[in-house]
């Protein structure tokens, strides 16, 4: 059969949307790879040793649906209960559980613009409506958020925002949690780079929710474990609509080792701090205007906005950052804070375009 004879059997919201674009993943070694958001530093200790002992037989039986000890770990690192956090298949899977639970046609979805480019994708196949709220031009939150947001079932506040990196004064987040008639999502997938986070508005309001991630912070992208917590009402809600056996049995044993080791965790993150702090001055003596960062990437624009020329160059000296192209974005490039040697490498690079 050719292709235009192909009918499509998708529901219209679906071949109305675009998926989603992840951030390249070469194929090929030898790159110094500043683009996801990945940490350079490998996972804590204590993950190798539960991959060293762990047997494989176990994985015979299917995983705990509920992921009970994992949830225990992670209630008694943050300080909450078992029944305050559900976790899920990376803090995408996270996201999609909530789109799936609070938005469809009749409730639409409020989110900043620029802001985390998956919100949009998963919208689109709930088939709601997405209001973007424009960021003030430095990125900081618009007076009038409320009242834009008003209609939407679910308002999302990405915190540290992405692709920008900044983050908003915990007051107005907690006033915006008061006031708002829905769920407020906030998304802090890199709040572990950050001077504060918003845990504590989870269990103090019982429209909040916020998720976390181990794919940053915690070194391990490639195990796929996110989690999020708000009141037992809204957990207990979310984990009807989560798919069972979603968080396999090695990412609950690895996952729990490494939540348990927050020493690990403030070791690496005051490291990338550091750099991003060093990083960031560098960039600004070379003519780059910085978004002040609390995450692990700078959102920076290089001198007459050049962006995508930058991007292109860097690519060709085998050093991938991500590009997001559009008006205000496509100033910019975003760099993931790297180890020195590879913060090193960036800046000579640089230096070497500019001289
Ligand atoms: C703001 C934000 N939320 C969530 C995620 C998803 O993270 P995970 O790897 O846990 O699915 C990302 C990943 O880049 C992100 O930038």
């Amino acid at each position: 059969m050719s292709y235009e004879q192909y009918k499509s059997y998708f529901r219209s919201a679906i071949d109305g949307m675009s998926g989603y674009t992840p951030g390249e993943q070469p194929k090929v070694m030898n790159l110094i790879k500043l683009n996801t958001n990945e940490n350079p530093y490998p996972p804590s200790p204590e993950v190798l040793k539960v991959l060293k002992e762990y047997d494989a037989e176990r994985l015979r039986l299917y995983p705990d649906p509920l992921c009970d000890k994992l949830r225990d770990v992670i209630a008694e690192t943050y300080g909450c209960e078992r029944e305050n956090v559900i976790a899920g298949n990376g803090s995408d899977d996270i996201l999609t559980i909530i789109f799936r639970s609070f938005t469809d046609s009749q409730h639409p979805v409020a989110c900043l613009e620029p802001t985390y480019s998956l919100y949009p994708v998963l919208a689109g196949i709930q088939g709601c409506n997405v209001n973007k709220i424009q960021f003030n031009e430095d990125f900081s939150l618009p007076d009038d958020l409320l009242e834009k947001a008003a209609s939407s079932n679910l308002l999302i506040i990405t915190r540290p925002n992405a692709p920008t990196g900044n983050t908003f004064p915990l007051a107005d987040i907690r006033r915006i949690c008061a006031e708002f008639d829905g769920i407020v999502l906030i998304d802090e997938a890199y709040a572990d780079f950050s001077d504060d986070n918003c845990l504590e508005l989870a269990f103090e309001f019982n429209n909040v929710i916020v998720s976390r991630t181990v794919s940053k912070s915690y070194s391990l992208a490639g195990l796929r474990l996110g989690f999020a917590f708000a009141c037992r009402e809204l957990i207990e809600g979310m984990m009807k609509v989560k798919d069972s056996y979603s968080v396999d049995a090695l990412t609950q044993a690895i996952g729990a080792a490494a939540i348990a080791d927050q020493q690990y965790l403030q070791q690496t993150s005051t490291k990338i701090r550091a750099s991003r702090q060093v990083l960031s001055d560098e960039l600004r003596k070379i003519g780059f205007d910085i978004v002040e960062s609390q995450a692990n990437f700078i959102f920076a624009a290089p001198p007459h906005g050049e962006g995508e020329k930058i991007f292109k160059f860097l690519r060709g000296e085998n050093i991938i950052v991500r590009y997001f192209p559009g008006e205000i974005t496509g100033k910019y490039i975003r760099i993931t804070v790297g180890n020195d040697e590879q913060n090193k490498a960036l800046l000579e690079a640089l230096h070497r375009f500019y001289s």
